[in-house]
């Protein structure tokens, strides 16, 4: 969560929803602006017989996916998804984004890059020219302090993630802990991409480069639409 208004998000989330269409697994995204869009797409499924299954990216929108009544699926048995629409911490010209912000990147990446079409929803605080967000980055527990250490050679200063309302680390939802890495300006997210992905341990990474078809900034009046 950043900057951004909830009169932003809603309506970049809400045009999102329009996409969903009759018959679609759709992959639910995770945060407060892809919040919008699953309710969205809930309200349609009750006020118009929207025929969906949705496939949740975090165990946080599994529940609100669930309490809004939208029929779901688990990931493991989806083999392709044929819209996502999710939220990013961060998005750059070039439509590469940093997520991970509510430590969901991993399901996410997986639901976003199974989708035929990938939307981020955003609003106008999170694009930026150049990637410069720390990178979260999802360690096993047991490979906190190697990864750290080769977070280090690539340039970065990684922290690891405590939880707020409990003495000791953030714990995702599948088990593992995250290292939040500062790299400053990112100006080759695709190469850093390769060598985070390439570290034993690693589970998974924030950046998600060449991944997004769109990108819906909603703003005060509408929603700016990015295509690549
Ligand atoms: C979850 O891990 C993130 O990738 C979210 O998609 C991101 O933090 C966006 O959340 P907001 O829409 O609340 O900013």
């Amino acid at each position: 969560t950043t900057g951004g208004t909830d009169d932003q998000k809603r309506r970049a989330g809400e045009r999102a929803a329009d996409l969903v269409t009759d018959g679609a697994t759709v992959g639910l995204g995770t945060g407060s602006t892809a919040a919008f869009a699953v309710r969205a797409i809930a309200r349609a499924v009750e006020e118009d017989g929207l025929d969906v299954r949705g496939v949740p990216t975090s165990f946080a929108t599994r529940e609100l996916a669930r309490e809004e009544g939208i029929p779901l699926a688990s990931l493991d048995e989806v083999e392709t998804v044929d819209v996502a629409i999710d939220g990013a911490d961060q998005v750059d010209d070039a439509l590469n984004a940093i997520k991970g912000g509510g430590a969901a990147h991993a399901r996410e990446k997986i639901v976003d890059a199974a989708a035929e079409r990938f939307v981020v929803v955003a609003d106008p605080s999170k694009t930026a020219a150049t990637l410069d967000r720390a990178v979260p980055v999802e360690v096993l527990p047991d490979a906190r302090t190697t990864v750290a250490a080769r977070l280090r050679e690539l340039g970065g200063d990684p922290t690891l993630r405590s939880a707020e309302r409990k003495d000791g680390p953030v714990v995702t939802d599948n088990g593992n802990l995250v290292l939040d890495c500062e790299f400053g300006a990112i100006d080759d997210p695709a190469s850093l991409a390769a060598d985070l992905s390439a570290t034993p341990g690693c589970v998974e990474h924030g950046l998600f480069v060449g991944m997004a078809d769109e990108v819906y900034v909603g703003t005060d009046d509408g929603v700016e639409v990015r295509t690549r």
